[in-house]
């Protein structure tokens, strides 16, 4: 299984005011908001938050059919600068996330040892059931794949 997200930061900066009020109360919890707050860039630790919960929700949402979410009940825990852990009712995925001038990436997997398969993939071989989209490889196998568009970019993803 594999989610990801990416986050164009331009165009973050420019679409959401994170700083207005209420906002952080609605997506990041207590524990959270202290990260984000206390961090030396919050803007970029807000997306940075942000796309670890909305890979794992991709995953979430494959496994449950479940399309409507509180970004509330996606944790972050066990954070590191770039890897870490969310947790959605008692569902553990685990993220890697890449951090840029432009953007913020993250990809989320149920077991830490796909980090080691995740690979880009050619949207020729992208097809969707019910909205959910898959790969088929080369061999005609066919994967879950994750896909997610933000700005000026796209990544598209699969355990190959
Ligand atoms: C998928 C969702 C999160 C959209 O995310 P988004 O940031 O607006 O847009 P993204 O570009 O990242 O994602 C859209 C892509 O995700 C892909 N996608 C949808 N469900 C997916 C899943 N379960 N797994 C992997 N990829 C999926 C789609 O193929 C789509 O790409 P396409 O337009 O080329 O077909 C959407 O369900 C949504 O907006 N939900 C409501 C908000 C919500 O509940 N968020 C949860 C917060 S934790």
């Amino acid at each position: 299984m594999i989610g990801n997200d990416i986050v164009d930061l331009k165009l973050a900066a420019k679409e959401s005011n994170w700083r207005r009020k209420g906002y952080l109360d609605k997506i990041f919890s207590k524990r959270e908001q202290v990260i984000i707050l206390s961090s030396e860039n919050p803007e970029v630790m807000v997306w940075n938050l942000w796309s670890r919960k909305e890979a794992a929700y991709k995953i979430y949402n494959r496994l449950t059919g479940i399309r409507k979410l509180n970004p509330i009940d996606f944790e972050c825990f066990e954070m590191e600068l770039l890897i870490g852990k969310v947790i959605c009712v008692d569902v553990i995925f685990y993220t890697k996330t890449k951090i840029t001038k432009q953007f913020v990436s993250t990809v989320s997997v149920l077991n830490p040892s796909d980090f080691d398969k995740v690979s880009k993939i050619n949207p020729k071989g992208v097809y969707k059931i019910n909205g959910i989209p898959f790969y088929m490889d080369f061999f005609k196998n066919i994967k879950p794949a994750s896909i997610s568009h933000h700005g000026r970019f796209t990544e598209r993803f699969s355990i190959v």
